[in-house]
């Protein structure tokens, strides 16, 4: 069992991996005096290839996780889990709990001048079609695009290589006229310099991290003034060198790194009694 640790006016952040650090360091600019837990579960990234389901019952046992830290407020820090299982989170969270999808629609809605948006995210939200709809009631003629390998070239830490290039391209190249990009998966800021020289000058690339961390502001406040610093604990279930490589490659995202056993999200539902007159005579 994890020991609880001491934290101040703690907000719990979590992605399937390193994407989610872009919308941390959003927050942090923000609410520098606060704590903040990070939750990246590199142990079964990519999300956005793994049926929805699945995606739920991860998102559903990084939440009990966190609530269980004491933490005022959870961000779900991937699009992916914003897509396909917010609406159960916000139930089971003592705390409030905000998505990144509804802040990415109003960053991109703020951004367009001619209503001609893009948005490109895992196979599992374009899937969903999460961002669609709520542009489209906003009015905008959108265009989306699934782009899977590109989570692997952030979390191995080659989103300035000649590999991430051709693949933009490639994803890219379909597109209409569109003034507005929305990077609809938390690991695409890592990439922005490749999207931006592929997508061309004259498009706006937009993500959730900003408006997010407004909105969460805006609900919990800043804690009582003082001078020190907040800490930043992040949990990881996959490799904690890996994890560290890359959030070192990508700037300016420092804390401690605690190893996490997956057993320790495993939630009540998915802990299933082994059927042994099911099993194959090989397993036997
Ligand atoms: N960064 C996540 C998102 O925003 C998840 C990517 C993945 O694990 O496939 O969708």
């Amino acid at each position: 069992m994890t020991v609880k640790p001491a934290l101040r006016h703690a907000i719990g952040v979590f992605d399937s991996g390193v994407g989610g650090l872009t919308v941390l360091q959003a927050l942090r600019r923000r609410m520098p005096h606060r704590d903040f837990v990070y939750l990246g579960d590199t142990a079964r990234v990519p999300y956005g290839r793994k049926p929805p389901e699945m995606v739920v019952e991860f998102a559903g046992g990084i939440t009990r996780f966190l609530c269980n830290m004491g933490v005022e407020g959870l961000v779900v820090a991937c699009n992916t889990a914003s897509a396909v299982a917010l609406p159960g989170l916000v139930e089971l969270g003592p705390v409030p709990v905000w998505g990144v999808i509804d802040p990415g629609v109003e960053a991109a809605t703020r951004a367009t001048r001619t209503g001609s948006v893009g948005v490109i995210g895992t196979k599992a939200t374009i899937a969903s079609g999460a961002y669609q709809r709520r542009l489209e009631q906003r009015g905008l003629c959108v265009w989306a695009q699934a782009c899977p390998m590109l989570v692997h070239l952030v979390e191995e830490g080659l989103a300035e290589s000649p590999e991430a290039a051709l693949l933009v391209r490639h994803y890219l190249s379909g597109r209409p006229r569109i003034d507005t990009l929305v990077l609809g998966c938390t690991h695409y800021p890592l990439l922005r310099g490749v999207l931006q020289r592929e997508a061309g000058k004259d498009v706006t690339l937009v993500d959730s991290a900003e408006v997010t961390a407004e909105r969460v502001e805006a609900t919990l406040g800043s804690p009582p003034r003082c001078f020190v610093q907040g800490r930043v604990l992040h949990f990881v279930t996959g490799d904690p060198m890996a994890f560290a490589h890359t959030a070192r490659v990508m700037g300016g995202v420092n804390g401690e790194i605690v190893p996490l056993a997956l057993s320790e999200l495993a939630t009540p539902s998915a802990v299933h009694p082994v059927d042994r007159r099911a099993q194959p005579a090989w397993q036997e």
